[in-house]
């Protein structure tokens, strides 16, 4: 049973309640199944354009954002912004008025500013589908991520994760943790010191500086990249390696948190770097194809129920 869903835009994770997350996750949960039959495409949005316009680089959260909305039936329109009239002096602002004016249905939004979606959706008929802003939020994702978590714990309530890694850089961190402490689950992050992030007293979760004493008792655990394309030149110098020995993942390290914890990686993955490579290739303790698969049932869902 889905609840009733009133929101015009998806721009971050704070904005929805406990029972928006639990039934775009219910839907999502429909359309998975759906997106394993014989039967993938339906007309629930059969009219509807939905247009991409990625400022930044992604290949998950763009193309599944492109199947979810064909598999509904809409048009998608993939707008190439390297190539587009914003290199020639137009401004975001302008180039969103002008599609909107081309009486389109949604946008999706990939910014390397935060608040840029909002800014947007503040001025377009459209709905705005947030798929990254800076640092901010990348709701999607946490969404996938908590689809993911329930499928392999069956529940939030109580659940202990650790995030690892460049927090401070992450969207993908704070979506998480915002959806995470709404269901009750026991977050904490571990990073260097240089990754911890400067709102810390205000992220509702325990921080740990050393892999080997977070990890203690956690039942998933969440690898983050070094977001190298936000870092500021010599904000962070230790060597690939050094990294690895120290903040990375293996199945030596996932040895100190519960026996069937498993691992969560937003991705794209550096192998060697924030996780080994033998550990991502573990179907059995790493769940990024889960994750990956679920994108796009959960990318249908918020679609649906924000378009229909
Ligand atoms: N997880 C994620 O946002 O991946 P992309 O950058 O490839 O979209």
């Amino acid at each position: 049973m889905i609840n009733s869903f009133s929101h015009k835009h998806l721009l971050d994770i704070e904005r929805l309640s406990a029972a928006d997350v639990t039934s775009i996750i219910e839907l999502a949960g429909m359309y998975a199944s759906q997106n394993r039959s014989d039967n993938k495409k339906s007309a629930q949005l059969a009219g509807k354009i939905v247009v991409n316009l990625f400022f930044e680089n992604s290949t998950r959260t763009r193309t599944s954002f492109d199947i979810a909305a064909k598999r509904l039936g809409a048009d998608v329109v993939n707008v190439p912004v390297e190539v587009s009239s914003v290199k020639k002096g137009e401004t975001l602002l302008d180039t969103a008025l002008t599609i909107d004016a081309m009486q389109v249905d949604a946008f999706v939004i990939r910014h390397s500013e935060a608040g840029l979606p909002e800014y947007i959706s503040k001025h377009v008929k459209g709905s705005v589908l947030n798929a990254g802003d800076g640092t901010h939020a990348h709701p999607t994702q946490a969404l996938l991520d908590a689809m993911t978590l329930l499928q392999c714990k069956g529940n939030l309530k109580g659940l202990n994760i650790a995030i690892c890694g460049d927090i401070e850089h992450s969207r993908v961190a704070r979506s998480n943790i915002s959806l995470l402490n709404k269901f009750g689950a026991k977050v904490r992050i571990i990073a260097p010191r240089q990754f911890m992030p400067g709102d810390l007293s205000k992220l509702g979760v325990e921080a740990f500086d050393s892999m080997e004493s977070g990890l203690v008792g956690m039942d998933a655990v969440m690898m983050l990249r070094i977001q190298h394309e936000r870092l500021t030149s010599g904000e962070f110098s230790m060597s690939a390696e050094k990294y690895h020995k120290q903040y990375g993942l293996d199945h030596e390290k996932l040895g100190i948190a519960k026996p069937d914890a498993i691992v969560l990686h937003p991705c794209p993955i550096n192998r060697g770097v924030e996780i080994s490579s033998a550990l991502a290739d573990d179907a059995n303790r790493c769940v990024i194809w889960k994750q990956i698969e679920n994108g796009v049932a959960v990318r249908m869902a918020c679609l649906d129920l924000l378009l229909r």
